[in-house]
């Protein structure tokens, strides 16, 4: 069996063969990657525990199939091109290569660390070669890396460190997006404080920032690369895994307010992004490949580092933002690299079509052939407009619907194969089992119908725990519906079978694409010193999809509030990060209770979407006043 699907008719006969054989069905895709020793088994599974096993008695290592198996027919095809913030730096290009060079060269400074198989290594770097460099070679020599997104606060980097333990950072001086400075290392230097486990920091110069830097701690990353030169460069063989040795944890935020460490394995996790990305791609010899995620996020992991690179494509990876220096940047970038395929986000869409055409005329896009979209629901206004003015009705938009949880693409068209429809990611890819199903767990049959999403089969792209607590994973994603993975997500399958995302359907917002759990930031909120009380809720944004907006009991009257809400603001920012800032705050004196205690957050919602028409019954509250001014400040807020 080829690894990517041709035609509809092709795809209908696997996915059949997928459901009714799919060890048989995974055990041919696997074939198409190198392993060191193949599987004694397929698959063990039960999702009651969970205890999900791919692949097993299989050794491999993800970087022999990522840079070593292409090297002899690929050494001088680009494998990462990196666009730089400021357009008037030069570009960079790292050939498989020179970037097999760069992660063998890299692994032995992590092992002149101390860094072996099994050690946990935070990564908080920005998008610069040298993060898929840290990645890789942390995969490379069987450490387990922990990447932290740049946007992240101290409080949430120390948190995420302290979880797993990790004996290890690399960082940068600082970070370049748009016209700001992210000065990383000292943010690192704050986290620092509450971190016992951590023995080296391994330090990239970037914006050579002044820095702090202590002896017997901190280590500069390019006097550690000359210690290894001098060594005579020697090669760093990949260490042999086993296919369910762990490869990294990614921390993501769910609906308690601690987020939670999710695990992906070597092996299924391989085989599952290199077969997702070349199928729902197509991606062809030559093309090169845009994905405007960043690495601090799944979508990062999986589709500009391994997906891509296991399938020996050219992946471009850019350091700026999209409106910097001004909303045509990812147009000039498209132009200039020639680029083929553009995988992006609903919120940059909204913001590029906002900011007008203008952006985009002019600019040669004609070398794209396809297109994806990421992360949220995509509105039908900004499909159109994508399709139009940037893939000029010729390229097939992918709209991927997956999770960090699920490793890769679950529910996706497959370009130019299978159908698109504005605003639906279409239907599953061969392997994975979708069901909807209603609060009690009864599947829902047929189509036309809404319901809870769940996946009844495991893939090899699957969580397989959460790290250090193995119980918060089974009860998260497995005991919701006996013996499903409940995604969280609500979902419409149409009159044709095509399945549409409708968003989350938990406490859990999707804030420009971004995953934040409302008791996360009602935590970071109440942390401020005048805070008695918050409840937290979404509402539709026309740019990020959702915004975040707070109603919060102060314990004093403050004669100006917009202090108080910068001073609030200033508090998420310090626990959360930036990204988790409320986008309206409401002073009110008290919250819609019902007499039990619990906040009717369904209240709260519709009079945060200032849709008060019809807010249901609100006798059974403790004291059902308090809407009518909940009701009416949100009018002032309003304006
Ligand atoms: O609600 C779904 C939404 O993003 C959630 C997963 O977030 P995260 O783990 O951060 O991963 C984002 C990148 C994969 C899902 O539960 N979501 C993701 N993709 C789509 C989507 N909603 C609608 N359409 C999509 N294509």
């Amino acid at each position: 069996m080829d690894l990517q699907i041709k035609s509809f008719e092709e795809y209908q006969r696997i996915y059949q063969y997928s459901v009714e054989k799919p060890e048989e069905f995974w055990a041919e895709i696997a074939e198409h990657f190198y392993w060191r020793r193949k599987w004694n088994k397929v698959l063990e599974w039960n999702f009651k525990e969970p205890n999900i096993k791919w692949f097993e008695g299989a050794r491999l290592n993800i970087t022999e199939n990522c840079l070593d198996r292409h090297v002899y027919k690929l050494g001088d095809k680009p494998a990462i091109i990196w666009e730089p913030n400021d357009p008037n730096e030069a570009h960079r290009v790292l050939t498989y290569k020179q970037l097999l060079d760069k992660v063998e060269q890299f692994s032995n400074v992590l092992k002149n660390n101390g860094i072996r198989k099994g050690d946990r290594v935070c990564i908080y770097l920005p998008m610069v070669p040298e993060l898929v460099i840290a990645v890789l070679a942390c995969a490379r020599i069987g450490a387990i890396h922990s990447v932290v997104f740049g946007g992240f606060s101290a409080q949430s980097i120390a948190d995420r460190i302290n979880d797993a333990d990790c004996r290890l950072v690399i960082t940068a001086d600082g970070g370049f997006r748009g016209t700001k400075q992210i000065a990383l290392k000292s943010i690192v230097d704050d986290a620092l404080v509450q971190c016992k486990s951590v023995e080296r920091v391994i330090v990239l110069t970037r914006t050579r920032t002044p820095v702090s830097m202590i002896k017997g701690r901190d280590v500069w990353w390019e006097d550690e690369i000359k210690k290894v030169e001098t060594q005579g460069n020697p090669p760093c063989p990949a260490e042999e895994m086993n296919a369910e040795d762990l490869l990294f944890i990614l921390y993501t935020s769910g609906s308690t307010g601690k987020p939670k460490g999710v695990v992906h394995t070597c092996a299924g996790y391989m085989v599952y992004t290199g077969y997702t990305f070349t199928n729902a791609f197509q991606y062809q010899p030559d093309e090169v490949y845009f994905c405007t995620a960043d690495i601090g996020w799944i979508t990062g992991h999986s589709y500009i580092i391994y997906g891509p690179l296991s399938q020996g494509a050219t992946s471009l990876m850019f350091e700026g933002v999209p409106n910097w220096p001004d909303a045509g940047r990812l147009w000039d970038i498209v132009e200039k690299h020639k680029v083929n395929i553009l995988y992006t986000a609903p919120t940059a869409i909204r913001s590029l079509m906002a900011a007008g055409d203008q952006y985009v005329e002019g600019k040669d896009l004609s070398t794209i052939t396809k297109l994806g979209t990421v992360g949220e629901p995509i509105n039908e206004e900004a499909w159109h407009w994508y399709d139009q003015k940037i893939g000029k009705g010729k390229a097939p938009i992918v709209d991927t619907w997956w999770q960090t949880e699920t490793g890769g693409f679950l529910i996706s068209p497959i370009a130019g194969v299978t159908p698109t429809v504005p605003g639906y990611a279409m239907l599953p890819l061969p392997g994975v089992q979708p069901i909807l199903v209603d609060e009690n767990g009864q599947e829902i049959e047929g189509n036309g119908v809404s319901g809870n999403l769940c996946i009844k089969y495991p893939w090899p792209g699957m969580i397989r725990t959460t790290y250090g607590d193995h119980e918060r994973c089974r009860q998260t994603y497995f005991s919701v519906y006996e013996n499903l993975y409940f995604t969280g997500d609500g979902c419409l399958r149409d009159e044709n079978g095509y399945y549409r995302i409708t968003g989350r359907v938990d406490d859990v917002l999707n804030v420009s694409g971004h995953r934040i759990g409302t008791a996360e930031v009602e935590n970071a909120i109440n942390m401020h010193s005048d805070v008695i009380e918050s409840a937290v809720v979404g509402y539709p944004h026309p740019v990020k999809g959702q915004g975040i907006y707070a109603f919060v009991i102060a314990s004093q009257h403050h004669t100006d509030e917009d202090l108080t809400r910068q001073d609030i603001n200033q508090t998420v920012s310090r626990i959360i990060g930036a990204i988790a800032k409320p986008d309206k705050i409401q002073f009110v004196s008290g919250l819609p209770k019902t007499r039990s205690g619990k906040i009717m957050r369904r209240i709260l919602r519709k009079i945060a979407e200032g849709d008060t028409s019809n807010l249901g019954d609100t006798t059974t509250l403790l004291d059902p006043a308090v809407v009518d001014e909940i009701k009416e400040g949100a009018e002032k807020l309003r304006g």
